[in-house]
């Protein structure tokens, strides 16, 4: 009756923004990703029935913030007729400020839970269930490249290209470690309701996929540079333009765009993405990373970077 598993965040390059059923947490559009190597989220999960309530630990703190969604997401899982649970979470990297913590806990909750109940379930059944709890995390089920579709009555994800096939690095510009001020979900529906831009987005983006899918097929950096660019410069000028507006950058971030543009400038390969929080992530071919990562790190205002290759889905592990 346990499982453990690790999944690794991953970072869309044509993002998922705006929900079209709330309750089942399907999104609007479709989106592609990369998921990452070196960070990661170690989830494992043992169902006890001398268990009353289920209890979490993330990096060896108890914590009941995060629980209730935790234990949905088991209930959709093993059934509410489920044991208790015991949920250690191991995480390397910065929980909740915009770089995809949640896409990675919950993808390896789903396949640890799976695990311990003794399912054995498909990917797109995963990527269902891991979906229901955060929109991005059906991605991280997946490495390489991977698209997630939307299907009549849910989602469906692929890997559009491993990640041995076209490797990239990614450089993290850390520019804030708090947690972020309004939650992807919340600010998601501010846009819906609210932004006067939200229409065309949804309009748009099939068209957005079709330039990032050729792009990734012919290994084309400068074409995917420029499809994931402005598909992201479009998400945040959507919550701009909300009422109210959700602003996730602050003035480091906006000095990290100023220094890639200045290194894209002198030719080198990289280009920028920025989800729900106020980190740049630069998408670099290898060869440029190390320069990409001492320009990031000498920006005024960051913190700190990280540094990654693209990597595998999330697996099982073998149990402790
Ligand atoms: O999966 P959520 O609810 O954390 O939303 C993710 C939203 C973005 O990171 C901004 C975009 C994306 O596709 O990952």
């Amino acid at each position: 009756m346990q499982g453990t598993a690790i999944a690794r965040p991953n970072i869309a390059l044509i993002k998922y923004w705006g929900k079209r059923d709330v309750a089942l947490n399907l999104p609007a559009v479709g989106s592609i990703s990369i998921t990452l190597r070196e960070l990661h989220t170690r989830m494992q999960v043992v169902f006890d029935r001398m268990l009353e309530t289920d209890a979490l630990t993330v990096n060896d703190v108890p914590d009941e913030k995060m629980l209730p969604r935790l234990s949905a997401c088991l209930d959709l899982v093993a059934g509410v007729d489920r044991p208790g649970a015991r949920i250690t979470s191991q995480c390397n990297f910065p929980i909740a400020a915009g770089l995809a913590s949640s896409a990675s806990s919950f993808a390896a909750l789903t396949v640890a839970a799976a695990h311990a109940a003794g399912k054995s379930l498909t990917t797109a059944e995963l990527a269902g269930l891991a979906g229901r709890a955060s929109g991005s995390a059906a991605r991280s089920l997946l490495g390489g490249f991977v698209e997630l579709v939307n299907t009549d009555d849910g989602i469906s994800v692929d890997t559009l290209c491993d990640a041995a096939d076209w490797p990239l690095t990614v450089v993290v510009a850390v520019t804030e470690t708090g947690p972020k001020p309004v939650s992807s979900t919340e600010a998601m529906e501010i846009s819906r309701k609210t932004s006067p831009f939200y229409s065309t987005w949804v309009e748009q983006q099939p068209a957005d996929l079709d330039a990032a899918r050729a792009a990734i097929e012919d290994r084309d950096f400068q074409a995917l540079a420029h499809a994931a660019e402005h598909n992201c410069l479009k998400m945040h000028s959507i919550m701009w333009a909300s009422r109210p507006p959700t602003v996730y950058w602050n003035a480091a971030t906006i000095r990290c765009l100023e220094t890639i543009r200045s290194l894209q400038a002198r030719d080198l390969g990289v280009f920028f993405t920025i989800d729900a929080g106020p980190q740049v992530k630069a998408v670099c071919v290898p060869g440029d990373a190390a320069e990409v990562e001492a320009a990031l790190r000498a920006t005024p205002g960051v913190e700190g970077t990280m540094v990654s290759a693209l990597g595998p889905g999330a697996g099982l592990e073998p149990d402790a």
